[in-house]
């Protein structure tokens, strides 16, 4: 396993600007690392598309991350983590890290009653990527899952407590309840935002997982573990990229994170394929 020094970048990339849920985890828990997040919004969402098609299009934005050195990377995407990640591990030297396994082994460490619910993309839940995984670690758990997507529209539209989420969140989770999951898997990158609302129809005794804050733990334990850690006193530089339209993400940038995002470029689509 090769790596760069402890000051490179950690590389986070997403089919829009959903990881900055899993950017801000890192930030918050590692301040001192260098980030740069690529956010494919010229070509979100990936969750209705074909694997095939995910996969290419991961390999070029982990491609784009590869080219500024980063030393680890970030699939912060559930849909590029569900179908692209060993083609990612295979072809690269450096950890990749994606959300499935992270958040699989936090929500089994919270259930008691061994029945576990996922959310996630058409994608997500059509290649029963946490259901395996869950499967693969306990034999023995039951898990129910459903895809959700009309979330991912309604938390880009910032209608994060608004009277349609809360009937589409009901319509969608009342299977969970009649379940009766004690835990519930947010398995896509935009569904913890709408945790307060999830949360309030599920119920306080069913424990919501974050894939994303269970991921950012992973990254952290292996930098330790490795000593890679970037050991500056200096808070860390943060540089986001996109495909399109990097106004509207620079001001749900600043919404998501709940600070200023300085340093924000487009890139051109053609450039990561023909890199
Ligand atoms: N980032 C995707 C995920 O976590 C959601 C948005 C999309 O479909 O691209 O699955």
């Amino acid at each position: 396993m090769q790596f760069f020094n402890k000051t490179a970048p950690i590389g986070i990339f997403d089919s829009g600007i959903g990881g900055l849920t899993v950017a801000k985890r890192i930030i918050s828990m590692l301040p001192n690392e260098n980030i740069i997040y690529f956010g494919d919004t010229a070509r979100v969402p990936y969750g209705s598309k074909s694997n095939t098609t995910v996969i290419e299009y991961a390999i070029q934005d982990a491609q784009f991350l590869i080219n500024k050195n980063v030393k680890l990377i970030i699939v912060a995407c559930n849909t590029a983590s569900s179908v692209a990640l060993e083609s990612l591990q295979k072809k690269y030297d450096i950890p990749v890290i994606g959300m499935i396994e992270p958040g699989a082994k936090l929500a089994l460490d919270k259930t008691k009653n061994r029945r576990i619910g996922v959310i996630g993309t058409y994608s997500t839940i059509n290649n029963k990527a946490y259901s395996e995984q869950l499967k693969e670690l306990d034999s023995e758990i039951t898990v129910f899952e459903k895809a959700c997507p009309l979330f991912v529209p309604i938390a880009e539209e910032g209608w994060l407590d608004h009277e349609a989420t809360k009937l589409v969140a009901k319509e969608y989770l009342q299977d969970f309840i009649d379940a009766d999951v004690d835990t519930l898997i947010l398995g896509c990158t935009h569904y913890p935002l709408l945790s307060e609302i999830i949360q309030n129809i599920m119920g306080e005794k069913v424990t919501l997982i974050d894939s994303g804050f269970a991921a950012s733990h992973q990254v952290e334990d292996y930098l330790k573990g490795r000593g890679v850690r970037n050991d500056s006193v200096q808070i860390g530089t943060h540089h986001f990229y996109v495909s399109d339209l990097p106004d509207k993400f620079k001001s749900m940038a600043e919404r998501f994170l709940g600070s200023e995002v300085k340093h924000i470029e487009k890139i051109d689509v053609e450039t990561l394929i023909t890199h």
